[in-house]
């Protein structure tokens, strides 16, 4: 199935959210197809993380309406929806240093984060599936051979990969990523790229990122936001070539590198 015919699994109506007068989101729609890699690119402050905020519940709309997996979730707290099946990126803050990468994984999957709680080891769920699920996730990662090397011994860049690794262990249906290569050297970031493309045959991914070279070679659609609200959205293709897309962002940055 291509990605233009697949099923719509998450969708903002006229998301706005406002902090007193200010208005950070001035009316969002937007519509993100399952199995697609979807990427919100914009520049600085023009509402990126906060929308992801709205999409996954860690603040509250100010109006509009979300709808993931046909249901109406926009009052619903963010560990509802977590069960639903979205799963954030976690920050490198939250893993466990001293424990090795597998069994950080295994406390992921397991739901140690309250928000997580799949109840991994029980039925019907499984302790089987749920070390199939660590291993299938270690083997995303290529993080096999450092399974039982400790978090805080990873490169920078592994270290970002299990990020990836910790929300992945949900199984979730949608995974959000928040500028998951910030900060990342050239070499690692080849790996993160290959890791979220890859990500697209049992999830759907939202992805903000900065890098353009990454946004236009692994997104099947590209939604550009400016000053709260939604500029343009197409193909990688048609973003490149939107005049008002080069003028708002993206100038003479379209070729790659970071914005
Ligand atoms: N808690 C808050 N109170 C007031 N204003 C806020 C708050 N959080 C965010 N904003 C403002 O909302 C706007 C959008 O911020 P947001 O973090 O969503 O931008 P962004 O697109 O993610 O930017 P960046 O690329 O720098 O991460 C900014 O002007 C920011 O200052
Ligand atoms: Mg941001």
């Amino acid at each position: 199935m291509s990605a233009a015919a697949s099923p719509i699994l998450l969708e903002a109506q006229g998301v706005e959210k406002r902090y007193d007068k200010f208005v950070a989101l001035g009316g969002v729609d937007l519509k993100v197809r399952a199995n697609t890699v979807h990427s919100v690119i914009g520049p600085n402050g023009a509402g990126k993380t906060t929308l992801f905020h709205m999409l996954t519940g860690t603040k509250t709309v100010s109006g509009g309406r979300i709808l993931f997996d046909g249901h109406d979730v926009t009052r619903e707290p963010d560990h509802r929806r977590v069960r639903r099946g979205m799963a954030r990126s976690f920050q490198v803050t939250s893993l466990f240093l001293t424990l090795p990468v597998r069994e950080n994984l295994r406390l992921a999957a397991q739901g140690v984060a309250p928000a997580m709680a799949l109840n991994c080891w029980s039925p019907p769920v499984g302790r089987r599936s749920c070390a199939d699920t660590v291993a299938s996730v270690l083997a995303r990662l290529g993080l096999e051979r450092h399974a039982d090397t400790p978090a805080g011994n990873l490169s920078h860049g592994q270290q970002r990969r299990l990020e990836v690794g910790m929300a992945l262990a949900a199984r979730p249906k949608a995974i959000f990523l928040d500028e998951p290569t910030s900060g990342m050297g050239i070499d690692d970031l080849d790996d993160m790229k290959r890791l979220i493309q890859g990500l697209k045959d049992e999830h759907t991914v939202v992805l903000i990122e900065h890098n353009m070279g990454i946004v236009m070679d692994i997104s099947d659609t590209i939604t550009v936001m400016q000053q709260g609200r939604v500029l343009a959205e197409g193909l990688p293709d048609a973003i490149r070539a939107d005049d008002r897309v080069r003028s708002a962002y993206l100038g003479n940055m379209i070729t790659g590198g970071k914005a």
